[in-house]
């Protein structure tokens, strides 16, 4: 059993969240509703962002240094809100980096959550996903997906436009809805028996309004953050040796690699809420 001592070798500190840009706010927004008591870090690599059409040799050390990053700052727990990140960056880091840089942290991410879900949504088992072309290249939807519910047929649609869409608010203009309308259409068009579509990049949340003006009212868009926030409190409750290292103030830091007002501008989209940024640098 650990308790919080004076003396105790272990160090207390806020949830990291990490994102490539600002796309895991949907994530962190999901999970500061269902555990408002723990302090946050958001941390968004802005200046290096999109992630999606990297190769995995950059994602992978991109994501390493954010990790690194978060740890510096004290934090315990990171949960990877990225899917690109997940897909091509979390495997090496759980298993190779991990027990040397850290052994008594933990880094978790979105994918697994999703996808250990998403057979209690689906009637006809077609379920279609949207995500960047490095999630969909790395088919790591179609390989946990299968884990869980081999029965299930995965179609997969890769959207390359639609985070510099999102990232730069262009998503609403006639130009963006050209691409949203483009790479919908090719998904439905692979399955016309998918009822199911996982929103699997966490920035596409924002496009929800339109995308329901697009597909019929049969197909159900899932998105991450509800599921993820319930899981992350699943995992704390069956690890409290974890959620005794994360503090509980009930704060957000959020620190980004490009400028702080651009951050404070994008992030309000999201959040619907003024907040304020900093500047951080990766080291
Ligand atoms: N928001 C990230 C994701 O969930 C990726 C955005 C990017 O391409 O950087 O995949």
């Amino acid at each position: 059993m650990i308790t919080k001592t004076k003396n105790s070798p272990l160090k207390f500190g806020p949830i990291g969240i990490f994102d490539s840009g600002v796309g895991g706010l949907t994530i962190l927004k999901e999970i500061k509703k269902t555990l408002p008591e723990y302090d946050y870090i958001y941390l968004g690599d802005n200046a290096r962002a999109p992630y999606g059409t990297r190769s995995f040799e950059t994602v992978y050390e991109y994501t390493l240094e954010a990790v690194k990053k978060l740890f510096s700052l004290g934090c315990p727990l990171i949960i990877i809100a990225c899917n690109t990140a997940s897909a091509k960056a979390l495997r090496s880091i759980q298993q190779n980096d991990l027990p040397k840089i850290a052994p008594e942290k933990r880094v978790l991410g979105v994918i697994r959550p999703t996808t250990e879900e998403i057979g209690h949504f689906t009637q006809t088992k077609h379920v279609g996903i949207l995500a960047t072309p490095g999630t969909v290249k790395s088919d790591s939807y179609r390989i946990e997906i299968e884990k869980f519910f081999p029965d299930l047929r995965v179609h997969q649609e890769a959207c390359p436009m639609w985070v510099p869409l999102i990232e730069n608010n262009e998503h609403n203009t006639p130009g963006g809805e050209y691409f949203i309308q483009k790479n919908l259409n090719h998904l439905l068009q692979k399955d016309h028996r998918i009822d199911t579509i996982i929103l699997g990049c966490t920035h596409y949340p924002l496009l929800i309004p339109q995308l329901k003006k697009l597909i019929p009212p049969s197909i159900r868009i899932i998105s991450q953050g509800p599921i993820v926030a319930e899981k992350l409190k699943i995992y704390l409750h069956r690890h409290p040796e974890i959620a005794l290292q994360c503090t509980t103030g009930g704060t957000v830091k959020y620190l980004t690699t490009e400028s702080s007002f651009d951050f404070e501008e994008k992030a309000r989209l999201f959040l619907n809420e003024p907040i304020r940024a900093e500047h951080t640098d990766m080291r």
